[in-house]
């Protein structure tokens, strides 16, 4: 399974690419808002990190104002993916994307019909939003491992993204229903990482170390 983050914030995209672990960046209106300035500037930067798709979504919400937003998104950088709502005018542009071989990310599905719909439309990423599905009682993982189904069942070639991941067991349940991708906030990837006896062996293992070490020193060679 592929690991985006789910960020916009430039040091976070850093570091897991220093990590090793970086696949990809999502981005929305949200996060953009958490860091400000320029959106452009912002994305420029984000693709010069990684060359994994790097989402960014239009505000437009009719055809042709999504159409001109994304063309704009799609010249930034070769690996920029215009992120489109699930909408009437969304799968319409979506569909005018594929034709101008403009990649899509179908933001905000809740069922899997949406995301089969979205993926006949032509987008190459669908992406479930598991957290939200989740606060309101209903089982986000399961639009997830639906989709998965039926793409086998069907060869459908869109990947399935696992979006609005809210901890680290979503990752792991993801990963088994799945999904192609997942996307994380940093502080999901940072909690991955950690475990406390990995931790705690960590400080025994420095701690023998130094010990055994001390304890040559003061004997003759
Ligand atoms: C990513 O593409 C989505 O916009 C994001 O995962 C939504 O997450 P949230 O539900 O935590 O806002």
């Amino acid at each position: 399974m592929k690991i985006f983050l789910d960020t916009a914030e430039i040091e976070e995209i850093r570091t897991a690419a220093r990590w090793g672990v970086l696949d990809g960046v999502t981005t929305n209106p949200t996060l953009y808002a958490k860091v400000g300035g320029s959106y452009d500037a912002l994305l420029a930067e984000i693709c010069k990190i990684t060359s994994g798709p790097v989402s960014a979504e239009v505000i437009a919400e009719d055809v042709e104002g999504m159409l001109t937003e994304g063309r704009h998104f799609a010249k930034l950088a070769p690996n920029i993916v215009v992120k489109v709502p699930m909408s009437e005018t969304g799968l319409e542009a979506i569909s005018r994307f594929a034709d101008e071989g403009i990649k899509t990310n179908c933001t905000l599905v809740f069922s899997t019909n949406q995301g089969l719909l979205a993926a006949k439309a032509g987008a190459s990423l669908i992406s479930p939003f598991v957290g939200r599905l989740d606060d309101i009682n209903q089982d986000g993982m399961t639009v997830i491992r639906e989709l998965v189904e039926i793409f086998a069942l069907y060869d459908i070639k869109a990947e399935v993204l696992a979006a609005s991941i809210r901890h680290p067991l979503h990752v792991t349940q993801a990963a088994l229903a799945g999904a192609n991708i997942a996307t994380l906030p940093f502080k999901v990837l940072q909690q991955m990482v950690h475990h406390p006896l990995t931790d705690k062996g960590i400080v025994q293992f420095r701690k023998d170390w130094d010990e055994a070490r001390k304890a040559a020193a003061g004997k003759p060679a």
